[in-house]
């Protein structure tokens, strides 16, 4: 769907569309498939009422996907075990209406819990896990689920699913052992674009137990895939490989927490995005630990394709299960997406979506901080400066200019002077720009000038 803000009805053109391709003027999506490899610049349209605009956009085909980072909403931090197909469409259809999809956010993705449960006492969550030829049968809760693939692609949005590569998921619901080829066949013919796959009791098998064994626990890391990159690689190897034999473009989301340094071989296994970390929650320590402390090692193996996930985002009402506002403070909040969207981080949006409040809206929808996310050139920042409570973190764009964002660790504001440009690889004369207020500073002079900032705590 092309993405533009503005009063509807809208009318969309697409100049020099590959063939292959077609646009829908009505609602700006372009659906259909491209036979050729090949690179293509296309000027794009959009029209309503009070005016138009053009913008040039490119269209790249060829043996890799997801070319920026996925943006997108995701149900574990809200919802958790309470995820249902109610709650999933009811994420897509916010989507639209509060007009987030118009700033980019596009995949809708269903994590754990919509399989059948291998303890709960849920009756919705009681079920066989396959029928008699193997394939897996999703939950009560899920009724339809080339249904709801429907639902979420008629929004013009994309759909995401989850599955383990051990016998149970983290949660204990059905995972993929064994039933490989056929799950990612499963996704692809109901329609998935998407496909999260997250270690959980794979640590037993890797560690040589029977997936039979009673005494495997779902959550399980295990030893061996920490230490040993066979182990580790092998199950996602395989499902990469079936992923890719499926006639669909399907993200492919590596999540086993960062073990055996992912980022190194976590493109080698077809993966286009790889959790750096363990679970986040809505804490300043657990947000600011992830994001400052763990990222820098990882971030050399960032590329178009291939993007480093110090997992999803905690602002809005987030609670797995148990939803309230989350405990981020506004300054806090503003730390994380800046700091996520120069870490050139996947996007996923956290939180119940029918609770969504204007600030949490704001926070989500500034197109100059997305862009710094979504820069082609796919250059994951790195901290440059680190003094005391304050970090520096720069990041080179396509078009040759630099992202920087400024922290403060500590608890109390901070006045700076920085001229610092050298650090941040800017010589001559520049114009700054605040991207959160959307105004230029004044322009420096980066052999003698300073730029004043006060950075909150
Ligand atoms: C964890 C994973 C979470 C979520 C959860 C589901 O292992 O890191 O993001 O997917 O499992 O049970």
């Amino acid at each position: 769907t092309i993405a533009a803000t503005g009063d509807r009805p809208m009318s969309f053109s697409a100049q020099n569309l590959p063939e292959g391709l077609k646009l829908d003027p009505a609602t700006g999506r372009i659906t259909g498939a491209l036979a050729m490899k090949g690179e293509h610049i296309v000027m794009l349209g959009a029209k309503n009422s009070l005016g138009s605009v053009e913008k040039k956009f490119r269209i790249v085909c060829g043996d890799q996907i997801a070319l920026t980072p996925p943006m997108g909403w995701n149900s574990w931090n809200c919802f958790a075990q309470e995820n249902s197909a109610d709650n999933v469409k009811a994420a897509a259809d916010v989507l639209v209406k509060r007009g987030l999809a118009n700033h980019g956010w596009t995949y809708v993705n269903i994590d754990d819990f919509w399989q059948n449960n291998r303890e709960s006492q849920d009756p919705t969550l009681q079920g066989p896990f396959r029928d008699t030829d193997g394939f897996v049968v999703p939950n009560a809760r899920f009724p339809d689920m080339k249904g709801l693939a429907d639902y979420v692609h008629g929004l013009g949005l994309k759909i995401g699913l989850y599955s383990s590569p051990g016998p149970w998921t983290c949660g204990g619901c059905t995972g993929s052992f064994q039933h490989e080829q056929q799950d990612a066949q499963t996704y692809a013919k109901w329609g998935f674009d998407y496909f999260k796959y997250d270690w959980c009791s794979y640590g037993s098998i890797a560690d040589g137990k029977a997936a039979t064994d009673k005494s495997i626990s779902s959550s399980d890391a295990g030893e061996k895939g920490k230490r040993d990159v066979e182990v580790a690689t092998y199950p996602y190897r395989l499902m990469g490989k079936f992923l890719r034999e499926q006639k669909r473009d399907i993200v492919f989301s590596v999540c086993q927490y960062g073990m055996s340094e992912v980022w190194k071989w976590g493109a080698s296994v077809n993966g286009n995005c790889w959790r750096t970390t363990y679970d986040i929650t809505d804490t300043w320590e657990s947000m600011s630990s992830i994001g400052f402390d763990q990222q820098d090692q990882a971030a050399p193996f960032a590329k178009p394709g291939n993007w480093n996930d110090p997992d999803m985002l905690v602002v809005g009402h987030v609670g797995w299960g148990n939803p309230h506002p989350t405990r981020l403070t506004p300054d806090e909040q503003y730390t994380h997406i800046s700091l996520w969207c120069l870490l050139s981080a996947p996007l996923l949006i956290g939180c119940d979506m029918t609770k969504f409040d204007d600030f949490t809206l704001s926070l989500l929808t500034n197109d100059e901080v997305l862009a710094i996310d979504q820069d082609p050139l796919g250059k994951q920042a790195t901290c440059v400066i680190k003094d005391g409570d304050l970090r520096v973190y720069a990041r080179e764009l396509e078009d040759g200019s630099r992202a920087v964002g400024f922290f403060n660790r500590g608890g109390k504001p901070m006045e700076l002077s920085f001229k610092d440009f050298a650090k941040i690889g800017l010589t001559g004369k520049q114009t700054p720009r605040d991207l959160w207020r959307q105004k230029n500073l004044a322009a420096v002079d980066t052999a003698m000038d300073s730029i004043p900032l006060t950075i909150p705590a």
